[in-house]
């Protein structure tokens, strides 16, 4: 049996959400067993049952979470890794270049000071944000978190 652990930083609960779609996906169509486990709230995790690790943060002011930063200071070596962000700026617009420099400002460029961190896949889903009640970015869809389920599900183990 494939055992897959998600953690995840959120200061807005859209990572937290985007984790709940992706376990879905991998138990219900890929047959994983998956743990869901948000950072701020677990202590040390256990690794050690493990095969595949996938990791998400939200952003803010250009910021992961600090829970998400001090994770990944743990040895992932023998881990399939996957690494996502939910940004307010990534699916605007459904523009493929908006994605493209969020998955580089917001993921390539910060794994740089992480080197032996080397996920197998990477993106960036939108984000929510409300404020007053009204909605100033809502670009988190349902829709993109599975297909890339399914996309990453063929590099797990
Ligand atoms: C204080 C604040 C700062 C933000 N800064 C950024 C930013 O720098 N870049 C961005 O793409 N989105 C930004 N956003 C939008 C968030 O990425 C979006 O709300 C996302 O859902 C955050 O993830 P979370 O819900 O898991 O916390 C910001 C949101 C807040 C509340």
């Amino acid at each position: 049996m494939t055992k897959t652990l998600i953690v995840y930083g959120t200061r807005m609960g859209m990572a937290a959400k985007t984790a709940d779609v992706i376990a879905e996906v991998l138990s219900s169509k890929h047959k994983h067993t998956v743990d869901v486990v948000n950072l701020k709230k677990s202590g040390k995790v256990n690794l050690d049952d493990y095969k595949n690790v996938i990791i998400g943060t939200g952003i803010a002011i250009g910021q992961w979470t600090r829970h998400v930063k001090k994770f990944l200071k743990n040895n992932l070596k023998d881990k399939k890794v996957c690494f996502y962000v939910c940004s307010g700026e990534a699916r605007a617009e459904n523009s493929e270049e908006k994605l493209h420099v969020a998955i580089k400002k917001y993921i390539d460029d910060k794994l740089v000071k992480y080197p032996k961190i080397k996920p197998v896949a990477t993106t960036a889903f939108g984000g929510r944000l409300i404020m007053f009640g009204k909605p100033m970015v809502d670009n988190w869809k349902k829709e993109h978190i599975e297909d890339w389920v399914k996309e990453i599900s063929k590099n797990l183990k």
